[in-house]
């Protein structure tokens, strides 16, 4: 038996069986490659599911956690630690935000923003606000509250009773938006784009709806940008596409470049929702991970990464629906920036492709159940992204059907 495959043994005794990774252990990696345990590469254009904006190991990355982890890795948040303060002030100088709030992942990045709008409104004496709006087809977490949001049946299965008060509206659908907020809606919440929904992207129409609607209402605008955010799209953040401006807005994933770290941006108006004592983490806005997340920060200045987020992901949308009008596995595209997603027709087995994907030797997700997701780093070269298409046009020739 290989190391490997002793590895895999093990993993099923001692891992609890609610993920099913494929039959492979990675142990390293380095830009868009990583190795698993028998030597074998292969090319990563997921990113860890949008995670690696820097790539895997990026060395400056590397080196500034190394650095934190020998000079000070934690405190509590009863002191100031310097790499929250400059992490903050930092987000603050990028976007329409004035306060940050630091968390450990992106479900909880979003417990903090419905905390908040359920708070703001309290402070506010308006008691009656508790409901949120959500859509249809959304992933927020998978925590009770971001679940709760989530507009994804499949996953409150066996976990109910979820929050009480959320209505799932469909997406990109402003009439019903504005017939489901009324004075009783703390937020609305939305992704700019439903990526793990499939990569739906969001109307101009739909998004500044949404904005007005809150506005005219009363009701808070949550945007969920965790997947979307930190450059992704092509912009710093999904909403400056759209020229719209939340009260709130959660980040993850790409923040850390693959450290744990979330954070959720608020306007000045909305900041006093969460007063002294009314939230915290132990972990949240830690010295060690929001010295990844400026080291992240750095990398993608240094490096341009947002604007060759923007060029090569209008290289891949192109090349996407090219392949997508030679093959008769796929049935269209969408995404914006690098997040892109191929839809499989419908006689195509999802699983069955992913798995040949990576058999393949190329790391890719599916969203939507039947979306093939290329969300790579954001310093991906044009030359991988060939690369990778070519693989995956090899599979996909030949993919596998339904039975
Ligand atoms: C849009 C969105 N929100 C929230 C989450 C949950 O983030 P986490 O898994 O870090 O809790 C995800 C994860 O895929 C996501 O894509």
């Amino acid at each position: 038996m290989t190391r490997q495959d002793d590895m895999l043994r093990t993993a099923k005794e001692v891992q609890l069986g609610n993920y099913a990774p494929a039959p492979f252990v990675l142990t390293h990696g380095r830009g868009r490659r990583v190795t698993d345990a028998s030597g074998r590469e292969y090319l990563d254009l997921s990113a860890g599911i949008s995670v690696l904006s820097v790539g895997h190991s990026h060395p400056t990355l590397s080196s500034a956690i190394g650095e934190q982890a020998a000079r000070l890795m934690h405190v509590s948040n009863i002191f100031y630690n310097d790499r929250a303060i400059e992490l903050a002030d930092a987000i603050c100088a990028r976007t329409a935000f004035d306060k940050v709030y630091f968390s450990n992942s992106g479900s909880e990045a979003n417990e903090a923003m419905l905390k908040l709008a359920r708070r703001y409104h309290h402070e506010r004496g308006d008691e009656k606000r508790v409901r949120f709006v959500s859509t249809v087809n959304s992933f927020h977490g998978r925590t009770m509250g971001s679940l709760s949001l989530t507009g994804q049946p499949k996953y409150h299965e066996g976990m109910k009773p979820l929050i009480e008060g959320v209505r799932f509206i469909e997406y990109n659908d402003p009439r019903a938006l504005a017939a489901a907020v009324d004075d009783e809606t703390a937020a609305v919440i939305l992704e700019p784009i439903q990526a793990e929904g499939g990569i739906i992207v969001g109307t101009q129409e739909f998004l500044e709806g949404a904005r007005r609607i809150c506005d005219e209402r009363g009701a808070l605008l949550l945007l969920d940008e965790i997947q979307t955010g930190y450059g992704r799209t092509g912009k710093f953040l999904a909403q400056e596409h759209y020229g719209v401006v939340p009260d709130a807005c959660s980040l993850a994933k790409g923040i850390g470049g693959g450290f744990p770290l979330g954070a959720m941006a608020v306007v000045d108006r909305v900041a006093g929702g969460l007063p002294l004592g009314s939230h915290a983490s132990t972990f949240g806005g830690n010295p060690l991970a929001c010295a990844a997340g400026l080291a992240v920060l750095h990398i993608l200045d240094e490096e341009g990464l947002v604007e060759n987020a923007r060029v090569l992901g209008e290289y891949l949308a192109g090349a996407l629906a090219e392949l997508d009008e030679r093959l008769d596995a796929t049935n269209g595209t969408r995404g914006l920036g690098l997040l892109q997603g191929l839809v499989l027709a419908d006689d195509v087995d999802p699983g069955a492709t992913l798995k040949a994907v990576h058999a393949a030797g190329l790391l890719l997700t599916l969203a939507g159940g039947n979306v093939v997701r290329i969300s790579p780093s954001l310093n991906v070269t044009r030359d991988e992204l060939e690369e990778g298409l070519a693989i995956l046009e090899r599979v996909l020739i030949e993919a596998p059907r339904k039975p």
